[in-house]
Formats: structure tokens, C-alpha cells, sequence
């Protein structure tokens, strides 16, 4: 029996096309001012129908990055995880795909939804799996091709997203290294704030529905906004209480990049100062469940967090979810 999960590595990959804010003053009627000024987003990088990646090439990429970090092959991962909300088909699984096109030949795989929470929501399920020695090493990704489910018409929207992959290779810890608290709450009595209500049971696909664009992401903006900052201040604060530790003793934190606006109003909340704070929405944009591990893979790139110290990773997403861990690495 391990103590705890720990990371072994990480990695990322990001979709081939560059989408700029000019680009998309040429799509929507839009200004790189508003969008900067409301949600920080400069840049992001998306993956067009023609550029033919779907999200288990991005998971794949990612997946073959981390596991290069962690020193371990493919065929030594027990079970592969992936947080989408837009894999490749209905069914089955992205976490299947990508197990092919890696060649994890002995691990069992499963995708997990909960919007931009599913990577949390994983390392969650993860460490107890691993903690209770049911598993031992565990590739958790969360990846999203969302712009699959963008509307290009509504400026309210569309401005916001990217597509990306995140990925963690995870294995026992026996010290103090490894995950330290999860948290993890949702509310479904808020679901239609965000989401895409079409082509399942609920609106089946129909030529009504797809006029009704009931396939792509319909979102109250300001609605979102303020259960966000309050969610994942109560997510942050229950992981630090579990944990043991107060705002000090975090090294970085990695909060979902959805807007910078969040962002600040989280760490002002606990008086996390920016510096100890990984943002990088401004060149990714908001690539959910994606998000927080592209930032911590950037963050140990950069060398922003390094062995020993203590990330701090807390999300918001559509359900409404949200979730929050920490993590010495
Ligand atoms: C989306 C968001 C940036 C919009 O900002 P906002 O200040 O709430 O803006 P509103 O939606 O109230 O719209 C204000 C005005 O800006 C306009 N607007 C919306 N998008 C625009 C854009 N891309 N460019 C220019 N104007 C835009 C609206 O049409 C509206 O105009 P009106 O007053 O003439 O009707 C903000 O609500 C937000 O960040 N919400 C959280 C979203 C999020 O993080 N979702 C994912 C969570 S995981």
C-alpha cells in the first residue's frame, strides 16, 4: 500500500493552428481590446477539421511527453484516464483510442466527464486507486478539441476556447511526495448555465435540433462568472484544510486558465501574490479539462515549480463541478 499517488512526469500538446484575437476580429464582430480587457486571452491554438487531429492524437502526443519525463514505457501503465467533454466519438472511450495509438497494452482505459473538472475529478480517483494499491501507475490526461462544439457566431463564446492535452504519468509515493488533499463537489441543479444540450437522449439529433444549434456550447457568461470565483475559492480553501496547509505554504498555484479575471479574484481572495500563481490563458485560452495540466507541465517547464514544493490546483467547470487537490511533487 502507497502512501499517496506522486508525478512521475508530464507532458502536453496543443491543437497545430494558431488562432489570434486579430484572426478572430475577422470572424465575429469583436476587438482584441474587449477581449483582453474581459478575459486576458490573447492567443490560442485549435485544431480545424482540416487540420485532422482529433483529441486522442493530442492525448497521445501528450501522453508519449510525459511518460518520456517519468522514465517509464507505455506497456508498464495499469490504467489510462482521460477528462473530455469532447473525445472523438460517443463511444468508445478517447482513454481507448489513445491506449491504441501509445501502446499501453496492459492497461484498462476510461474516459471520466466533468467539463474542465475532469482532470482534477481524475487525480482524485486516481491517487485512491493507486493509494489502495488497486492500481500502480496511472497516465491521467484531460484534453479537449472544443472548438468541435464552438459556435462561430456567438462573440460571447467562441473568443474563449482552445484545444489541448494535458498528461500526468502517476505511481506510489512512500515519503511525502505526491498528492497531499483532493476535493471534489458539483451542482446539477445549475447545469444549463453551460453546456451543450444536444445529440443525446435529451434533444436527440434531429434537423431541428441542429438548427436550434443545440450540439454546440450554449453559456450565461456573467452567471458563470461569479459560481466560478465562488466555487473555486471553496475548492481551494477545502483543499488546503484538508491538506494541512494555509495560503504560505504554497508554492504555486495552478488554477484553471478561464479568464484572468477568475484568476485574480482567487488569489486575492487567499493573498496569493501573482507571482506564485501559473497563468498561461493569455496564449492557451480556456481549453478545460485540458487546462490544469498544460499549466502545471508548463509550470515544471519553466521551473516555476520544482521537487519537493507544493502546487496548488483548483477548477471550475460546467455540471456545475468543481474540484481542487494538492500536490508536492
Ligand atoms: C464571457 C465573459 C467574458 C463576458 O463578459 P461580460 O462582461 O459578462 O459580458 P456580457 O456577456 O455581459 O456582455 C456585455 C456586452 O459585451 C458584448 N460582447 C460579448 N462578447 C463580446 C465579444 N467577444 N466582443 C465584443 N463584445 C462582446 C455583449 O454582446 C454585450 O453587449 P450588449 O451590452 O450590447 O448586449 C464573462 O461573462 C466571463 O468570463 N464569464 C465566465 C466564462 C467562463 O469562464 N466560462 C468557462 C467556465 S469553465
Amino acid at each position: 500500500m502507497a502512501l499517496r499517488a506522486k508525478v512521475l512526469g508530464t507532458g502536453r500538446a496543443v491543437g497545430p493552428t494558431q488562432l489570434t484575437n486579430e484572426d478572430l476580429t475577422r470572424i465575429v464582430d469583436t476587438t482584441d481590446e474587449w477581449i483582453v480587457s474581459r478575459t486576458g486571452i490573447r492567443n490560442r491554438f485549435i485544431a480545424r477539421p482540416e487540420d485532422g487531429v482529433c483529441t486522442s492524437d493530442l492525448c497521445a502526443e501528450a501522453a508519449r511527453k510525459a511518460l518520456a519525463a517519468a522514465g517509464l514505457e507505455a506497456s508498464q501503465l495499469d490504467l489510462i484516464l482521460v477528462g473530455t467533454v469532447t473525445g472523438d466519438c460517443k463511444f468508445p472511450s478517447t482513454a481507448t483510442f489513445t491506449q491504441a495509438k501509445i501502446g499501453a497494452s496492459n492497461a484498462a482505459a476510461m474516459d471520466i466527464s466533468a467539463a474542465c473538472s475532469g482532470f482534477v475529478y481524475g487525480l482524485e480517483l486516481a491517487n485512491a486507486l493507486i493509494q489502495s494499491g488497486v492500481k500502480r501507475h496511472v497516465l491521467l490526461i484531460g484534453a479537449e478539441v472544443l472548438t468541435t462544439m464552438v459556435d462561430w457566431e456567438d462573440r460571447g463564446t467562441c473568443v474563449l476556447f482552445g484545444d489541448a492535452a494535458g498528461a500526468v504519468v502517476l505511481g506510489p509515493s512512500d515519503d511525502d511526495t505526491g498528492v497531499l488533499s483532493t476535493y471534489t463537489k458539483s451542482d446539477g441543479n445549475l447545469a444549463d448555465l453551460l453546456w451543450a444540450p444536444g445529440c443525446g437522449s435529451l434533444r436527440r439529433l434531429s434537423p431541428q435540433s441542429l438548427e436550434n444549434k443545440d450540439h454546440l456550447i450554449h453559456m450565461k457568461g456573467r452567471h458563470v462568472y461569479v459560481h466560478a470565483v465562488r466555487c473555486m475559492a471553496d475548492a481551494t480553501q477545502q483543499a488546503m484544510d484538508l491538506a494541512g496547509l494555509q495560503p504560505a505554504d504554497v508554492d504555486l498555484l495552478v488554477p484553471h486558465q478561464a479568464n484572468i479575471r477568475i484568476i485574480e479574484a482567487t488569489c486575492e481572495r487567499f493573498g496569493f501574490p501573482m507571482e506564485k500563481t501559473m497563468v498561461n490563458v493569455d496564449r492557451y485560452g480556456n481549453t478545460s479539462a485540458a487546462s490544469i495540466p498544460i499549466a502545471l507541465d508548463e509550470a515544471v517547464e519553466l521551473g516555476r515549480i520544482t521537487k519537493g514544493q507544493v502546487a496548488l490546483l483548483t477548477v471550475f467547470g460546467g455540471g456545475f463541478t468543481w474540484a481542487a487537490a494538492a500536490v508536492r511533487l
